[in-house]
């Protein structure tokens, strides 16, 4: 998309070192206070020395009432916001709160530890300390989003993560919107995000922020209960089979831009269903659960 970084191109070049601003990381956490009580938090694609997800969990560890936090840095040890993944050992680090009573995360509270491989979240050594979390929180390698997805589900994990919408066409992802195993978080304003990056951002003058990259189509996805998931959405039309087409080889129908867009947060399905079939006139248009 013309102004905005290309994340299918960024995806196949595996650029993934872009950083999320603590801000964001607020504005979407503040929904999720209640299920972090007693829980053991990890952040497996973070280096801890400049995630801001570490930053949040730390100084917010009391707060939330957090267990422990867990960190894990991939491949790079130098502290350098642009990491060039140029070392093959990481660190992960290991907090269990304030413990000299001035509520801040001091070197000496935190725990560090040297992995023996290079930190890839899907090695033993991180699964071990995955099998430890509670609740997974980070903004993964958009690379390797569906094998990190993956992942937390097959080891039933509880997350909030940042993610490409283009994700929910994906085959293996569409099934777990759908089957409600993942759920949408509150989102970017405007569906799209600045992270710090060393890309050259191709934001129009308007939306350029220096040291940014101006990132669209990013979502935050999530398991854990959240408000937003209850609240009905405006119904303003009946379901009837002309304007609401079902797909031949999909258990979904189809549902024009413009309505899409502006009613619903739904997956964007880019085609009509070529021919209908077996619409069933009890469904309401706004009722599907995709
Ligand atoms: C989109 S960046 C986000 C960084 C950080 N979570 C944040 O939000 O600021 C994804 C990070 O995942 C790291 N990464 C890439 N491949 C990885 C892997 N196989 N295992 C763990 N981390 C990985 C990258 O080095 C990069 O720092």
């Amino acid at each position: 998309m013309a102004g905005n970084i290309n994340l299918h191109a960024a995806n196949k070049a595996k650029k993934d070192e872009f950083y999320t601003q603590l801000v964001d990381i607020e504005n979407e956490l503040r929904h999720y206070k209640v299920h972090f009580k007693g829980k053991t938090v990890l952040c497996n694609c973070d280096d801890p020395r400049v995630s801001n997800f570490f930053h949040y969990f730390s100084y917010n560890f009391e707060q939330l009432g957090l267990k422990k936090l867990i960190t894990t840095c991939y491949k790079n040890q130098n502290r350098d916001l642009f990491s060039q993944n140029d070392s093959e050992r990481a660190i992960w680090l290991e907090y269990f709160g304030d413990r000299n009573g001035n509520r801040v995360p001091d070197p000496e509270e935190i725990g560090i530890h040297y992995f023996k491989g290079d930190g890839d979240f899907r090695s033993q050594e991180c699964i071990e300390l995955l099998k430890e979390a509670d609740i997974v929180v980070t903004n993964p390698p958009f690379s390797l989003f569906r094998e990190y997805v993956a992942q937390l589900m097959e080891f039933e994990k509880k997350f909030v993560i940042i993610g490409n919408q283009n994700a929910v066409t994906n085959k293996d992802f569409f099934p777990l919107i759908r089957d409600n195993k993942i759920w949408l978080g509150y989102d970017f304003k405007g569906g799209a995000g600045h992270f710090y990056s060393k890309y050259e951002d191709v934001a129009t003058a308007g939306d350029h922020r220096e040291g940014m990259i101006r990132v669209s189509g990013v979502n935050w996805f999530t398991n854990l209960e959240i408000q937003k998931r209850h609240e009905d959405l405006i119904l303003f039309k009946t379901y009837n089979a002309d304007d609401y087409p079902k797909y031949d080889n999909y258990d979904a129908m189809y549902l024009p831009v413009r309505q899409r867009r502006l009613r619903f947060q739904l997956p964007l399905f880019p085609q009509p269903p070529a021919r209908r079939a077996g619409t069933n006139p009890q469904l309401r248009a706004a009722n599907l659960h995709l």
